[in-house]
């Protein structure tokens, strides 16, 4: 009888769910996607009940597509997009309000008033290694608190739960309003502002600052241990849920970056480099994040420092959807060969503002240096070059802060199978930059972490053997002509700041 890991990955625009066997290879796949809601500029929400539906139907389509039924599925691992957040009635099962996703940038005066209690941005940062931003959980929950209403009453009454997308999937699978497990992991909980990343519990005083009741929190467990099984009547009965991590945690463990100073970059919606700090959490000088890379059952926690940027794959459906230049993601490729290069354009895609390593809430989207010579194809170019010079900004400061320069960079997400971009990564970086066979990292980690759990891995050193090299890129950009590229990126940057007041 075959046996299967599954991984659920609940990701910003769509949700898969991916069968893995022994080897770690793929058995199959379904996906779908949930719709995008922007009620109004800079704001941006997800249906929290159709995820949940979608996760129910994608697991369903992977399983009759891999032959496969509930026995043959040894343990569940679950990874998500991070920060979106979730409030929910525990009586009813219902959301109170939508789920705000990580791109959504309302609760920047919520973050302007907290920083003017002192510190400024800055005011948490040493006990959750982040800065007052937009981004994370915390603050979107006390919008919600704020906002709907009735929700702050419910909440004090412990009526309400909180949770980012890994929560909400756990408690509705073991259970929902039936006795369901309102847990969260250490990847998820880091990205909250409400977790304390040395003590791995939850920070009351930021919470009490904050405005929100404790009770709403899940509890904080590893990503990497026995949580729960799939409800008696509903979908996985009886299969456990035994690994979760945030979705660029999983991609971290899935390209196996579990030495100290290894790092990863996910090319998905936006960009997510993460370097493995070991047991050390390094507090960052550069605008990265201190954040949790894994942690294994009872297990010291293993940190990472992080560069989030929050528009590169997303430029490219926006390019597709908003201005219809394209009309397959894959196309700008194509288009952007027509030229030799930007035509002088870049394209700094300041759509939430600018995340690492600036942290600029006020900065909004700009196309820079256009002359009636510029054509579809040199705009093409700057979408995919913004991807590249995002990147290095944050390699920049990844350097600068650990003291010691990347060597490669193993890549990975849906961009990465676009050739010009990467040789043009690896142009701006000056560093080689390689694609592993089994691509799909993000549900592989999450698989993987699951697995360990189970016994049906028995080691790290049996994961790190089954990574393997599918393709390198190496540098071959003079100097000079890199350098000059990227002084303009940064003189276009400058373009973008100071939109809103
Ligand atoms: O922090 C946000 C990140 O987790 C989103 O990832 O892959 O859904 O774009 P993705």
């Amino acid at each position: 009888m075959p046996q299967y890991v599954a991984a659920i990955d609940q990701g910003t625009t769509s949700t898969r769910c991916m069968l893995f066997d022994h080897d770690g290879k793929v058995v199959a796949v379904g996906q779908k996607e949930h719709e995008q809601i922007f009620p109004r500029a800079g704001w941006v929400e997800h249906d929290a009940k159709e995820i949940w539906a979608n996760t129910r139907e994608v697991v369903g389509q992977a399983l009759a597509r891999g032959n496969a039924s509930n026995s043959d599925i040894v343990a569940v691992g679950i990874t998500n997009q991070r920060e979106t957040t979730v409030v929910w009635d525990r009586t009813t099962g219902e959301p109170v309000y939508n789920a705000i996703v990580w791109q959504d940038t309302r609760t920047g005066k919520i973050c302007e008033e907290l920083g003017a209690l002192g510190g400024g941005a800055d005011r948490y940062k040493d006990k959750v290694g982040l800065p007052l931003a937009t981004y994370f959980a915390g603050p979107k929950v006390r919008w919600i608190l704020d906002n709907v209403e009735g929700a702050r009453a419910k909440a004090e009454a412990g009526d309400l739960l909180m949770g980012t997308i890994d929560s909400w999937l756990i408690w509705n699978m073991t259970g929902g309003v039936d006795g369901g497990k309102h847990l969260t992991d250490v990847s998820n909980a880091s990205r909250t502002m409400l977790m304390d990343y040395r003590t791995l519990a939850w920070d009351t005083e930021i919470a009490a600052e904050m405005k929100i009741p404790v009770s709403m929190l899940p509890e904080i467990r590893s990503n990497s241990e026995e949580y729960g099984v799939g409800r008696k009547s509903g979908f996985l009965a009886g299969v456990p849920i035994a690994g979760s991590l945030g979705d660029q945690q999983a991609a971290t463990f899935g390209q196996v970056c579990f030495t100290k100073g290894m790092a990863k970059n996910t090319y998905g919606t936006g960009n997510f480099m993460l370097l493995n700090t070991g047991e050390e959490a390094v507090p960052s000088k550069n605008g990265l994040l201190t954040t949790l890379c894994y942690q294994l059952g009872d297990a010291k926690p293993v940190y990472a420092l992080e560069g989030s940027i929050a528009v590169t794959g997303s430029l490219v459906q926006w390019v597709r959807d908003n201005l219809k230049m394209i009309s397959s993601a894959p196309e700008i490729e194509t288009l952007a060969r027509e030229v030799e290069d930007n035509g002088g354009s870049y394209f700094v895609p300041a759509f939430s503002g600018l995340f690492a390593p600036h942290w600029r809430a006020d900065a909004r989207g700009a196309v820079v240096g256009l002359t009636r010579f510029v054509n579809r194809g040199h705009l093409a170019r700057a979408v995919l070059e913004a991807t590249a010079y995002q990147t290095r900004e944050v390699l920049d400061a990844m350097n600068a802060d650990s003291g010691v320069d990347l060597t490669e960079l193993r890549v990975d997400g849906g961009m990465v199978g676009n050739e010009l971009l990467m040789q043009f990564q690896a142009d701006i970086l000056d560093v080689p930059v390689i694609r592993p066979e089994i691509a799909e990292t993000t549900a592989l980690g999450a698989a993987y972490a699951a697995g360990l759990a189970v016994g049906f891995w028995s080691s790290l050193d049996e994961l790190t053997a089954k990574w393997a090299e599918d393709k390198r890129w190496s540098p071959a950009m003079p100097t000079e002509e890199r350098e000059r590229l990227y002084r303009n990126w940064q003189k276009a940057v400058t373009k973008s700041l100071d939109w809103v007041d």
